[in-house]
């Protein structure tokens, strides 16, 4: 049985669908139900729906073979894992967002609420400026609207939650979309399952730009 971790949501329900089309079906993961393991025993998969923060953990550590984490989670954690594919959906990118009133003072600590602390902090030491990282866990545009932050840096998939709240993006830091990981030990003793998976994962995403 290869394991896979999906992102619970409409990613994984997307991705899933790519996973079916490589002939890697699971016809009862469609159901609407509360269950979080599927398995088809008889191409030899088995599914499993997980924080999209937590794939990652889960494919690092073995309890998944393989799984699908955003490009945004494996910068910020860094796990030791395969990236064997850029799926090419669930695309958006990190942006640096604020206020329109927004104007940065460089004799002052820049203030930045985020999830991606080590993404911002990465970011701005590339441009040599000092930051106060202030880590938030959701809802980050309400830091500036509230004066907890000068900035935020997070994802920006339509710009409907940043344009809803009066903040716009003042700079790209890179773009993101979904990645196929898999555990290094499990990519040695399922190679032939993982490649002959990745291939058909990999036809799908080609013409995608
Ligand atoms: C993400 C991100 C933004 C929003 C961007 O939040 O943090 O808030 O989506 O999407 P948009 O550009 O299409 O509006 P998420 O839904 O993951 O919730 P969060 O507040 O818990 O971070």
């Amino acid at each position: 049985m290869l394991n896979i971790a999906l992102p619970k949501g409409r990613l994984g329900e997307k991705v899933y669908g790519m996973f079916a089309a490589a002939g890697f079906e699971c016809p009862s993961i469609l159901e609407e139900n509360r269950r979080l393991v599927f398995e088809n025993e008889s191409v030899g998969v088995r599914y499993f729906w997980v924080k999209p923060s937590d794939v990652a953990v889960y494919v690092e550590r073995g309890a998944a073979d393989a799984g699908v984490a955003g490009k945004d989670i494996l910068l910020e954690h860094g796990p030791d894992v395969y990236e064997l594919l850029d799926l090419k959906t669930g695309r958006c990118r990190m942006a640096v967002a604020a206020p329109a009133s927004f104007r940065d003072d460089p004799r002052r600590k820049l203030r930045v609420a985020t999830k991606f602390d080590r993404i911002a902090g990465e970011y701005y030491a590339s441009l040599g400026r000092d930051i106060d990282v202030i880590h938030l866990n959701g809802s980050i545009e309400l830091a500036p609207l509230l004066g907890l932050s000068d900035v935020i840096v997070d994802i920006v998939e339509t710009g409907t939650t940043l344009r809803e709240n009066g903040l716009a993006v003042i700079a790209e830091i890179l773009p993101i979309s979904a990645r196929f990981i898999v555990n290094k030990a499990s990519y040695e003793f399922s190679r032939g399952q993982i490649d002959a998976l990745c291939r058909g994962l990999r036809t799908q995403t080609e013409g995608r730009e």
